[in-house]
């Protein structure tokens, strides 16, 4: 049965500042995800705490913020059969020292907090999170 998806995926200030971009949205397309929509921008901290609250509690969160405020991203929505899991099974593991030969994370990660990516990880978060971004 079809299930086609949406999927919420941001290249992150690492991966824009060393222009992988291009790079990247290649890796998407050729493992057959549609995109839908992108747009380049500049978060304020404060939206980035916003986009992030779900790890609010997290020892991490404050410099998750900074960082993903810190220099221009490049949002977009993947479609898919399945494009949750696709986008996170390419992304790879959330710390780039685990992911596997192939992935994104893999290929271009500096560290857990530079990994070059973001990808939604449930339906209801990638409507969440396609909703903060391209809602007219
Ligand atoms: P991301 O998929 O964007 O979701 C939250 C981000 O927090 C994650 O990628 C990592 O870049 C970052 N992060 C930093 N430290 C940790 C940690 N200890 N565990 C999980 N994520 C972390």
């Amino acid at each position: 049965m079809s299930n086609l998806q949406q999927t919420l995926s941001i290249i992150k200030p690492d991966a824009v500042e060393r222009n992988l971009d291009k790079e990247i949205k290649g890796m998407f397309k050729s493992k057959g995800f549609l995109i839908l929509k992108e747009k380049k921008i500049q978060l304020e901290k404060s939206e980035a705490e916003k986009f992030y609250k779900v790890h609010e509690t997290k020892p991490f969160y404050n410099d998750l913020c900074a960082y993903l405020s810190s220099g221009p991203i490049i949002v977009m929505i993947l479609e898919k059969e399945n494009a949750i899991i696709a986008n996170r099974e390419l992304m790879g593991s959330t710390n780039p020292k685990d992911a596997k030969e192939g992935t994104i994370r893999k290929k271009y990660g500096i560290s857990i907090d530079k990994n070059s990516v973001h990808g939604s990880d449930s339906i209801d978060n990638a409507k969440i999170e396609i909703d903060f971004f391209f809602k007219d």
